[in-house]
């Protein structure tokens, strides 16, 4: 047997045994939205613009218990969804999760993305969060995920990141060592976690992180298992994760949490630190913000196979744009909004006008004759991706 078939034996015992994320299964479509998983909002981040195909095919590699392939089925009205997983007792669940809720533009296989391969044709959305750091073999495993991406397609990817999980990493070595023989025995390692975290004295480092930063997911054995009696894990940093996205031979289009790599929060109120930071390569940029802000527990980031065409929007290409509201925003007819992250937005009075009247059908041209508002408040409102735009780019 080879190391990639004796990890993926391991770690499909710990999901058989705990099938992850643990959310409740719902008789409807599940609440809200998470853009990340809309093509929409997910093209439009990652281009500028609205993207003209909508009947597109979707892979969720490493989908566990099915909470993102639900989302992703419901959101995407129009597209078909794949997912594929290395244990059984996971997909059990993932299947009646879609069923219940009526996601049936689905199908689930179990497959290792090692042998993805196997899977007829290409994807144009690839979803693989929280899986290859748990792989024998990442970069094989990005590389077969590269393999089954359409030319302008994207791949979504969280992996763990090292410096925002010291104290995580500790303590699954503590319980290994508690555990002796008994390693692999995932209820006995849960068992052992939660004893030791009730042991520990009240000012203990390890203990003081997991209630401030981790206890709410944690109290279900499901997620306590997840963090710290796992058989795999790599966690990376900047500098080995963009060993891995080379590897892939893809396009790095930006992290999907973009506030996190903020330089100006962190270092905004000093000009002379901002500009010697300009002459740094992105890549350092963003590492120096991980330095400063060691909070990294995870990277979520957008690849992508060239070509994919990125809007660059001159006046007039604007001027002939259809503006229609975002999909991933809640609460709009409203001034106060609740924008892609959730996060609450206060909108103008010229901006709730604008926003107003982008009804699918009229062109921004169209809208600023009853309208009073600027072609760089619009950019403003794209930027934010409160709006999406169609038309010829130029
Ligand atoms: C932490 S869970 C993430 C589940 C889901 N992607 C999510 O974020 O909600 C990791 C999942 O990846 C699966 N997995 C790990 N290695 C895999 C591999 N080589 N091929 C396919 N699935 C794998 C595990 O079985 C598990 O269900």
């Amino acid at each position: 047997m080879s190391d990639i078939q004796k990890v993926s034996e391991k770690v499909a015992k710990l999901y058989d045994t705990y099938p992850f994320p643990p959310d409740p299964i719902l008789d409807e479509a599940p609440p809200g939205y998470n853009w990340r998983w809309n093509w929409l909002t997910a093209y439009n981040f990652c281009t500028g613009m609205k993207p003209q195909k909508r009947d597109i095919r979707i892979l969720d590699a490493g989908c566990g218990s099915g909470v993102g392939t639900e989302y992703l089925v419901h959101l995407n009205p129009e597209a078909y969804v794949v997912g594929i997983d290395l244990s059984a007792g996971t997909l059990k669940v993932a299947k009646e999760r879609c069923q219940r809720s009526g996601a049936n533009r689905v199908e689930f296989h179990q497959l290792s993305l090692f042998d993805v391969e196997q899977l007829p044709g290409e994807f144009d959305l690839i979803n693989c969060v929280g899986v290859l750091h748990h792989t024998d073999d990442p970069i094989r495993g990005i590389q077969a995920l590269a393999n089954k991406l359409a030319p302008g397609g994207l791949l979504h990817i969280f992996v763990y990141g090292e410096l925002g999980r010291w104290e995580i990493q500790l303590m699954q070595r503590a319980i290994a060592l508690l555990q002796g023989d008994k390693r692999g025995d995932y209820e006995d390692g849960v068992k052992v976690g939660r004893q030791i975290f009730a042991s520990l004295p009240e000012n203990n480092r390890l203990l003081k992180r997991e209630k401030e930063r981790w206890s709410l997911e944690n109290h279900r054995d499901e997620n306590f298992a997840d963090m710290y009696v796992h058989p795999q894990e790599i966690n990376y940093n900047i500098d080995t994760l963009f060993e891995l996205i080379d590897a892939s031979g893809l396009e790095f289009i930006g992290f999907s949490n973009p506030e996190f790599w903020d330089l100006q929060k962190l270092l905004g109120s000093s000009p002379e630190l901002i500009q010697r930071a300009e002459q740094l390569t992105e890549r350092q940029r963003y590492r120096l913000i991980e330095l400063l802000n060691p909070e990294t527990s995870h990277y979520e980031f957008f690849l992508t196979r060239p070509p994919l065409t990125k809007a660059n929007w001159s006046d007039s290409a604007l001027l002939a744009a259809i503006p229609e509201i975002s999909p991933c925003i809640d609460g709009f007819p409203s001034q106060t909004i609740f924008n892609y992250d959730y996060k609450i937005v206060n909108l103008s009075n010229a901006e709730f006008a604008f926003m107003q009247e982008c009804d699918g059908t009229k062109t921004v041209d169209d809208i600023l004759k009853t309208v009073e508002f600027s072609l760089d408040q619009l950019r403003h409102l794209q930027k934010q991706q409160l709006v999406m735009l169609t038309g010829t780019s130029r």
